[in-house]
């Protein structure tokens, strides 16, 4: 692990270079490696990530993308970076030596996206992790669908909130999506209501009699988790008829 990583981690505070901070808002250990082994599966040379924060999840994605050993452009936006943050993400970056793979813009989402769909970018992963309104995801997954190539991966931090739940689940309506690892919340398995929940499904039209999350819940569907990813697996070719319910 970059050291610059470890001794943010360890002590769990960020400098500015005059004045120290406690680290907040940052993915756990554990969602780090779960990012870096995604990294490392998936092998992006393009790739976009919502929310630098202190800049943790980036240094994990940076160490993972330089233990890849190939050309890798991450392209990384957050419009509070100098103000909320005091350049400290950026700060971090700099000094892990990471600073030649970043692209960064201090821009919200909702403007930076559309402008990298218009320049006609394509990227092979993006990481969700900014303002965790239902809408303001549910936006960044409209964009960043059009971004990802197939095969592509989109990770979602914080994916047991409700509204980012409702934006993986909707997601999963697509045909061109399939869970593709999640990093799994506590969980003792099957309990008595997934034993009736199963019983249900196998009810004739099941899925016009019962509502589909009392049918399925995270549990049945990969996404009872902390830290989801999501791979597209084929173009997404819905027409504007299309309606998942
Ligand atoms: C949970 S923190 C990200 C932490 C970071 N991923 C880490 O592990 O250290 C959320 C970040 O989203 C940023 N943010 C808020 N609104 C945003 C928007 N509209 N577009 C992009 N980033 C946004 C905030 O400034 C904040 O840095």
């Amino acid at each position: 692990m970059n050291p610059v990583l470890e001794h943010i981690l360890t002590t769990r505070s960020v400098s500015d270079g005059q004045v120290a901070v406690p680290l907040a808002d940052n993915i756990s250990r554990e969602e780090g490696e779960f990012l870096a082994k995604i990294i490392r599966d998936v092998k992006p040379r393009t790739s976009v990530e919502i929310g630098l924060g202190y800049g943790v999840s980036t240094l994990y994605i940076c160490d993972a993308l330089v233990a890849n050993g190939l050309p890798a452009r991450h392209i990384v936006m957050d419009p509070f970076q100098s103000t909320r943050y005091r350049s400290i993400g950026l700060r971090n970056i700099t000094q892990a030596g990471y600073s030649r793979l970043i692209e960064f813009h201090e821009e919200p989402s909702e403007f930076q996206l559309p402008r990298l769909n218009a320049e006609g970018l394509s990227v092979e992963f993006a990481l969700v992790d900014g303002w965790h309104s239902f809408d303001q995801v549910m936006v960044e997954f409209y964009y960043i669908n059009r971004l990802l190539r197939v095969g592509g991966v989109v990770a979602f931090d914080d994916a047991n909130r409700r509204n980012i739940n409702r934006v993986i689940r909707h997601a999963l309506t697509y045909p061109a999506y399939e869970v593709y690892d999640a990093r799994r919340g506590q969980g003792s398995g099957l309990t008595w209501a997934g034993v009736v929940r199963q019983a249900m499904r196998r009810f004739p039209r099941a899925e016009q009699i019962f509502r589909e999350d009392l049918l399925y819940r995270d549990w049945d569907l990969g996404v009872f988790a902390t830290f989801v990813a999501l791979r597209k697996v084929a173009e997404d070719n819905l027409s504007e008829r299309w309606d998942p319910t």
